[in-house]
């Protein structure tokens, strides 16, 4: 018996020591991908282990220290971004499928922008501030950090702004791929609005995918649509969905009404409902949470993300349930909610007027 609750304090202990140790992590994660080590093990599908002397002579033009990148890719191992090979004392790595994740694709696309967007330095700042937030949520870290909003900072900063739109590119791309098997929920739309589509991504797949929208509008701030590549079929406008958002027979969203408040997700979603006709839809895609916590990867990465809205965007933007989300259109009028779950991650919401 004693034994046994020394054994559960050592494993408290240590896992004390892992989560105050965890900020080893996300840093060495973004390092890997500054050091754009996924792809030079991937090397077009080869994923040969290689040493971090290896790795390094093909991402350095000269100099660099194997040790430290190795310390760095042993650690990640144990994270499951990377495979280690331990022979005769030498160690090689080559990528899980988690370390795929970060390869560049023949389009240019990954999830590395994504990790890097999370670590700019402005960001960064924001992260030591997180009890602010519930000292007084009326201000969030953010803003505390670098004195204004974050999308007001970001605007400043056109490297910010397109390390946000190929961050955007890299996680919506594969998920809309998953959404437009399983969802058919743009039969009948001719005319489709993208609020806070960012570079049109989404747009472009939704009308290559469904031969009915003829006609794509995305909306996102002036800043950004300024930026937007020509796609076919879609017209770029500038705006702020508080203010108004063009009409269409249906309204697309994606992972816009997280970061706001309630009161800002009331504020755009009747923006929507004034520029819907009768029985149009808004088809809002976003993080879910479960009722329940747990330790999935599905949980945390839910979880984390919240946490993430709470220091960056909103101290009162957040990740919500299903059932917060349908209080939320009901309260600015949207009798119909229906859900469909074509994702791990995003949950697709369709409030219908
Ligand atoms: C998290 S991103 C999502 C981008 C895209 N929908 C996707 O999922 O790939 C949120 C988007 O909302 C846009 N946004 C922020 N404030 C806005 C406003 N007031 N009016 C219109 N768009 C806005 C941002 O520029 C950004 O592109």
């Amino acid at each position: 018996m004693e034994k046994e609750g020394t054994e559960t304090r050592n494993q408290s202990r240590l896992a004390i020591l892992e989560l105050a140790n965890m900020i080893s992590v996300p840093m060495s994660l973004n390092a890997v991908v500054r050091l754009n080590v996924a792809d030079a093990i991937w090397q077009g599908g080869s994923n040969t282990p290689l040493s971090a002397a290896q790795i390094i002579s093909r991402v350095l033009h000269s100099g660099g220290d194997a040790e430290n990148l190795q310390r760095i890719l042993r650690m990640l191992a144990s994270y499951g971004v990377f495979e280690e090979y331990l022979s005769e004392g030498e160690r090689k790595y080559s990528l899980t499928d988690v370390g795929k994740t970060l390869v560049t694709d023949e389009d240019g696309l990954s999830y590395a922008p994504y990790v890097l967007q999370h670590h700019q330095d402005a960001l960064m700042r924001a992260w030591p501030l997180v009890h602010e937030a519930v000292v007084d949520p009326n201000k969030e870290p953010f803003e505390r950090a670098n004195g204004e909003p974050a999308y007001g900072y970001y605007s400043k900063q056109p490297e910010m702004n397109e390390l946000m739109v190929k961050a955007m590119s890299g996680v919506s791309v594969p998920f809309m791929r998953a959404m437009l098997e399983g969802y058919d929920g743009f039969q009948g739309v001719e005319r489709l609005v993208d609020v806070g589509g960012s570079g049109g991504d989404c747009l472009r797949m939704i009308l290559q995918k469904t031969p009915n929208v003829k006609e794509g509008i995305n909306f996102d701030l002036p800043e950004v649509v300024a930026k937007a590549p020509q796609i076919p079929g879609v017209t770029h406008v500038g705006g702020d969905m508080f203010k108004s958002i063009p009409q269409g027979d249906a309204i697309f969203m994606k992972w816009v009404l997280t970061t706001w408040t309630d009161e800002e997700c009331k504020q755009i979603m009747k923006n929507c409902y004034k520029s819907l006709p009768e029985g149009g839809k808004l088809i809002a895609c976003e993080p879910v949470l479960p009722e329940h916590s747990d330790d999935s990867h599905r949980t945390r990465a839910l979880l984390e993300g919240d946490i993430f809205v709470m220091t960056i965007y909103r101290a009162k933007g957040k990740h919500r349930t299903e059932e917060q989300f349908k209080q939320l259109a009901i309260s600015v009028g949207f009798p119909s909610f229906r859900s469909f779950h074509v994702d791990h991650f995003y949950t697709v919401l369709e409030f219908q007027k």
